[in-house]
């Protein structure tokens, strides 16, 4: 064989390696919405993907699932802790999300990034077909494009930045600004969420790439939405990312997971309304907002104990990071109490779940809740205000929904709140809790004309026409 016309990279593959009680170890398909919306492409074009199968010290041999090849990259423990848990996690993810927390800054941590991401690059260069289209996926992989190019000139390669791109005067900080940079530079396209992101990378690009630096000048000359390296022409834009909106829709409209919805409002014991926050339990997505927000509301009596349920699903996330450890005991004293004060014996207020759920269960929360509770201080995206909205073909349902995410620029009917302004969350959450009828469905309806139609599906058929020069519908090349 010659390789794959079509490469996926990214630091997890679709599937992660879990071991069985047994000791033995199998793949377990992960969820996202990423691999769904790039399996007929990846089917189509022989395609293939590069990524970390989750576990450190594994190397599996190369997988075909439904005719892609899956092309593992092995970490060690070590690189686990410095690359993934350190730099990925406790300098990127928290220095590009507003720096919620303090970003460390070690230089053994970036060393394990640049050695990991040079790994990913030769596995990539080694997949590749000639002249083949390979797109490296978010922050964990920025030094890949770069390399990737002084491997293989011959390939287009894009880039998208799942995550938000930081204000310059945050991302000034970064000792290795330039390297990041650069890295990203190797691309043909580069795609963040949303126009700011891209104006800031632009603003970067001139400033860092553009000047000598002790490793020389690339030469930066930039336009908007298009920067000059040497003879290459780099594009930037803005493509929102979105979800398989119609599978979820008709998912949604299934006896099983309607009565399931019904089901779960009778085992919260019939409450006038139910809340619900579904959550990687992380420090930007704000729980500890709208766990407060609730607890005052309860206190000054806008919010009768009796009458709400409220269900915090929070998924595992980053275990080993001490952030997320802290964030875990806050979050877990908060609810403590909560139901402490304001909870009955069998009937607690909050219902807190520190586990994955099954797909269709999740479905099920979104079918059965009242009010929506997306409260970030800083994300990307946030997939799930869109999951909920495309769950909501009754047109029930409200969502209350942080300015600070990328869903916020298409969301527009939703009950929008600044997560820094505690008496503004509260205020929404009542607005959203005391709601009409007819003005919730127009709300509802109003929303989910935007989750339909802009899936997942466009936005990766508009980012790959972006880069093989075709036409740009549905995203602004800024
Ligand atoms: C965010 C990132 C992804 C990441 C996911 C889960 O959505 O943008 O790149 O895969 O979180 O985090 P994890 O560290 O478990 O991969």
């Amino acid at each position: 064989t010659k390789g794959s016309d079509f490469v996926v990279v990214a630091n997890r593959l679709p599937v992660d390696l879990v071991t069985a009680p047994d000791g033995g170890t199998r793949w377990k398909r992960s969820p996202g919405g990423l691999v769904t919306a790039l399996e007929p492409i990846l089917r189509g074009n022989k395609g293939a993907w590069v990524g970390w199968p989750g576990v450190a010290d594994a190397d599996p041999d190369p997988l075909i699932e439904d005719g892609v090849e899956l092309h593992s990259v092995p970490l060690s423990a070590a690189e686990v802790e410095d690359y993934y848990e350190g730099f990925s996690n406790a300098t990127l993810w928290p220095l590009y999300h507003d720096v919620i927390v303090k970003p460390v800054y070690d230089r053994k941590w970036w060393s394990a990034y640049v050695e990991v991401n040079r790994r990913f690059a030769e596995s990539a260069a080694k997949v590749a077909a000639q002249g083949a289209t390979v797109w490296i996926q978010d922050y964990q992989l920025q030094l890949v494009p770069k390399m990737l190019r002084m491997l293989r000139p011959d390939l287009t390669i894009g880039f998208f930045l799942h995550i938000p791109f930081p204000p310059i005067e945050l991302f000034m900080q970064m000792p290795w600004r330039t390297e990041i940079i650069e890295g990203l530079l190797g691309a043909d396209l580069i795609g963040f969420h949303l126009p700011g992101g891209a104006q800031n990378f632009l603003y970067l690009a001139r400033r860092l790439a553009g000047q000598p630096t002790s490793r020389g000048s690339i030469g930066v000359r930039s336009k908007l939405g298009v920067v000059q390296v040497g003879f290459r022409s780099v594009r930037v834009g803005a493509f929102p990312i979105s979800i398989d909106s119609g599978n979820l829709d008709e998912r949604s409209k299934l006896k099983s997971i309607r009565d399931r919805a019904k089901q779960i409002r009778k085992d919260l014991g019939n409450p006038k309304h139910i809340m619900l926050g579904v959550d990687r339990l992380d420090y930007t997505k704000g729980i500890d907002v709208r766990l407060n927000a609730l607890l005052e509301l309860l206190e000054e009596k806008r919010v009768d104990p009796a009458s709400v349920a409220m269900l915090q699903l929070a998924t595992p996330s980053r275990e080993r990071v001490d952030s997320y450890v802290q964030l875990r005991s806050q979050v877990e004293r908060q609810v403590g109490r909560i139901n402490g004060e304001y909870g009955e014996m069998a009937h607690p207020v909050v219902n807190y779940l520190h586990r994955p759920v099954p797909r269709d269960e999740l479905i099920a929360y979104f079918v059965a809740a009242d009010v929506m509770l997306v409260t970030p201080f800083r994300d990307g995206m946030n997939l799930v205000a869109k999951e909920y909205v495309a769950c909501r073909s009754d047109l029930g349902g409200a969502l209350v929904l942080s300015e600070f995410t990328g869903a916020a620029a298409e969301l527009r009917q939703a009950y929008l709140c600044n997560p820094h302004d505690l008496e503004g969350v509260k205020d929404s959450i009542v607005a959203a809790l005391e709601q009409d009828r007819d003005e919730g469905r127009k709300r509802m309806r109003a929303l989910r004309r935007q989750v339909l139609t802009h899936d997942v599906e466009r936005w990766a058929k508009s980012f790959l026409a972006a880069l093989s020069g075709g036409g740009v519908a549905g995203s602004a090349l800024i």
